[in-house]
């Protein structure tokens, strides 16, 4: 089958960063689904593992990619969730191969029914980023999604990326009061037509156009950019007792304590720790993306797909990530087709 991979990891403008290759067709087992894939999106994840190891060789070809829709191929014995010729989409595991591969191996309980609605390239947009936007804001905020909590402020930062696009219109079917960040005219434009009621510039102080806007503080910070960067401004707009979820790795340590004076709590979201660690609950990712699939029908729900960008090979891949690393991308950048 054809498959884009890595087995050194190199700068983007370098033609063996990302390369074509031929590998074997796997073989469904267990809750496994092999799925022909038919669309795959970019997300920061595929750009951070490629530069994660300079100077390392891989012995055989390493797969990024992790968002896809496609058709369900073959299934293991222990799948009861779908068949063959159903369309799904889904985000897989980092612990396994990526799904930049003509032919790939999900376990049937990270998997949705991909939005009848969309075609495979505007469903490929939304996994990952739903499934992260979704944990943050009901496992870990604990919003309630169908509106108990309507009328609180929520802080998004980074609002126009692939995260904060569908995090939007998330919080706003949950009834919240959204403020996102943008610094661009085009990425405001953006993030206004998502259903933002107010956008602020991550460019300039962050307190005073939170003043400007009504509010001293808000009851929940999104943080979908720089963990540390907007750590000190996160402490000061959290209201007493407020919650913060991030999901960017710290580049070192954070000052916790200065949390605790508001009585503030702060989670971490990480949309691979289910499917990292097998945990009991693994299933509700398949009903997350399911729910998103029947909200996209319903037209409640649109998808964050802004371009495709060519067949899923190795120069439109390169091309892909190269337009990812300038942190400068609006909504979701997608491949589709071989
Ligand atoms: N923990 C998890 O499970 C998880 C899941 C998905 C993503 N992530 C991480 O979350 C981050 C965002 O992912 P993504 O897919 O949304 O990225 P993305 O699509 O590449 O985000 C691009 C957006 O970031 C905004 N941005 C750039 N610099 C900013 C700054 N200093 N402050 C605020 N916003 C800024 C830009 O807005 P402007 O153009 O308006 O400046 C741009 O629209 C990445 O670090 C990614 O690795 C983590």
């Amino acid at each position: 089958m054809k498959a884009v991979a890595l087995t050194r990891y190199l700068p983007i403008n370098d033609p063996a960063s990302l390369v074509d290759v031929d590998l074997p067709k796997p073989t469904a087992a267990g809750q496994d689904l092999l799925v022909r894939v038919e669309a795959v999106s970019v997300n920061p994840v595929d750009t951070k593992i490629r530069r994660s190891r300079p100077g390392v060789v891989e012995s055989s070809p390493r797969v990024l990619g992790w968002d896809a829709a496609g058709v369900v191929e073959a299934v293991g014995p222990e799948v009861t969730l779908f068949k063959p010729g159903d369309e799904v989409f889904y985000a897989g595991s980092i612990m396994r191969p990526g799904t930049n591969a003509e032919f790939h191996l999900v376990d049937q309980r990270i998997v949705g029914r991909k939005p009848r609605s969309l075609s495979f390239a505007e469903a490929a947009a939304l996994p990952l980023t739903a499934l992260t936007a979704g944990e943050a804001f009901f496992d870990r905020l604990g919003i309630d999604p169908h509106g108990a909590h309507c009328g609180r402020t929520l802080l998004i930062i980074g609002g126009a990326g692939g995260v904060g696009s569908i995090a939007i219109q998330l919080a706003r079917l949950a009834g919240l009061t959204v403020l996102a960040t943008a610094s661009r005219t085009e990425s405001r434009a953006w993030v206004e037509k998502l259903g933002a009621h107010h956008v602020l510039d991550h460019a300039k102080p962050l307190r005073p156009q939170l003043e400007a806007a009504g509010a001293k503080h808000v009851d929940y910070i999104a943080n979908f950019t720089d963990t540390d960067g907007y750590w000190d401004a996160m402490v000061d707009l959290i209201r007493p007792q407020g919650r913060i979820v991030t999901i960017v790795e710290p580049r070192g340590p954070v000052a916790l304590g200065a949390l605790m004076g508001k009585s503030a709590s702060v989670a971490w979201e990480l949309m691979f720790t289910r499917s990292m660690f097998g945990t009991d609950d693994m299933i509700e990712q398949h009903r997350l993306l399911d729910e998103v699939a029947a909200l996209v029908d319903s037209g409640r729900l649109r998808t964050t797909h802004a371009e495709t960008l060519g067949p899923i090979n190795a120069a439109s891949l390169r091309g892909a990530h190269a337009r990812l690393e300038t942190g400068r991308t609006i909504g979701k950048l997608v491949l589709a087709g071989w």
